[in-house]
């Protein structure tokens, strides 16, 4: 049996954040509308590093995909010498006809890939058209297509703002991404000055509890929460979460897993009739954008971005002829 081998370079080289977007975009419409197959994703504790393993497997009906991912999250990687990237990832897309194998790819850089086209998906349909500035609290790997996203849905932006506690990494990010996206980033000293100067802003950062105050978010702005998928985890503060119109990758997944959501309906500050829509809904216009802001696109992550994205770009590899065709 023959299958193709990605690596994480390869993986990019054939996954374009435009054409990351389409895909995630088509799967949240075939999720919202009953034609995909999504189990809640499987999870092993790993308590003597602090990490988890995660298995998401799915199905999309209409392209007719099938992939699974694995995937380990250990933030504890961040404070090894030298550190290491928190999520590592292999995701394995398989002939949906046979169920042979067809690929396996990287799925670390597929991953920022697929949920940073999620957001820009999600401020496509959600921010104001004519945002300016965009703020990115979090300076890591998610950071870095989310910002590429962003500004894909809005190419106008002139202007990002990055806060990261860890001052050298938010310095990195910043060279880093003023230079391959050409407009400046500019590190601030509090997660308030960046939410207050921005017009669309993406949290994804690994904390656990909330990294900004809720004054410091416009009546304008559009927010797109990554870092919480755990009930754990609220990041977001509860006020903002009554606040804002809230929309989801997932209704089940974020009851789940979205402690930014669970916990403020655990302590009777929303119902879960507070979620306005799924994405998806608002994609295929079964659902209306909501009309007030500020907004919230709370997002844990979902298999069948991995399978839409993990699909485009074994195709796109396959024309390109990229990565290596091995034997096993
Ligand atoms: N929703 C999804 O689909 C999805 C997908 C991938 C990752 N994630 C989650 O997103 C989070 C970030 O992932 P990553 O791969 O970028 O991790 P990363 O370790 O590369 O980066 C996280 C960054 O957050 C920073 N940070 C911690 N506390 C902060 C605070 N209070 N304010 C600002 N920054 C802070 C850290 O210093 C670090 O630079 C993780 O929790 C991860 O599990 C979600």
């Amino acid at each position: 049996m023959k299958i193709r081998v990605l690596s994480a370079a390869e993986v990019r080289a054939a996954l374009p954040m435009r054409d990351a977007m389409d895909a995630v975009r088509e799967a949240f419409i075939a999720l919202s509308a009953g034609q995909a197959v999504m189990p809640v994703r499987a999870r092993v504790d790993v308590e003597r590093a602090g990490g988890i393993g995660l298995t998401m497997p799915a199905y999309l009906a209409g392209p007719h995909e099938l992939a699974t991912k694995l995937v380990s999250v250990f933030p504890g990687n961040l404070e090894r010498k030298p550190s290491l990237p928190t999520i590592h990832a292999l995701v394995v897309v398989f002939d949906a006809d046979t169920g042979l194998p067809a690929g396996v790819m990287d799925g670390g850089s597929l991953t920022a890939i697929r949920t940073g086209a999620a957001s820009g998906v999600a401020t496509e349909e959600l921010a104001r058209e004519d945002a300016e500035a965009a703020g990115m609290l979090g300076a890591g790997v998610q950071a870095r297509t989310q910002l590429e996203a962003v500004l894909t849905a809005r190419p106008q932006i002139r202007r990002a703002f990055v806060f990261d506690p860890r001052t050298a990494a938010a310095e990195a990010y910043a060279a880093e991404m003023s230079d391959r996206l050409r407009i400046p980033v500019k590190v601030l000293g509090s997660a308030d000055a960046v939410v207050e100067r921005s017009d669309v802003i993406a949290e994804a950062t690994t904390a656990t509890t909330p990294v900004f105050s809720d004054r410091a978010l416009r009546d304008d702005a559009h927010l797109n929460a990554v870092g919480s998928f755990t009930p754990a985890m609220q990041i977001v503060p509860e006020a903002t979460v009554v606040r804002a119109s809230v929309v989801v990758d997932h209704r089940e997944s974020a009851w789940e897993e979205a402690g930014d959501l669970i916990q403020p309906r655990d302590r009777g500050a929303i119902t879960e009739e507070h979620v306005l829509a799924e994405i998806g809904e608002i994609c295929a216009g079964r659902q209306p954008a909501p009309t007030r802001r500020p907004t919230l696109f709370k997002t844990v992550g979902t298999a069948v971005q991995d399978v839409a994205a993990g699909s485009a770009a074994l195709r796109r590899a396959e024309e390109m002829d990229l990565g290596a065709v091995i034997e096993i």
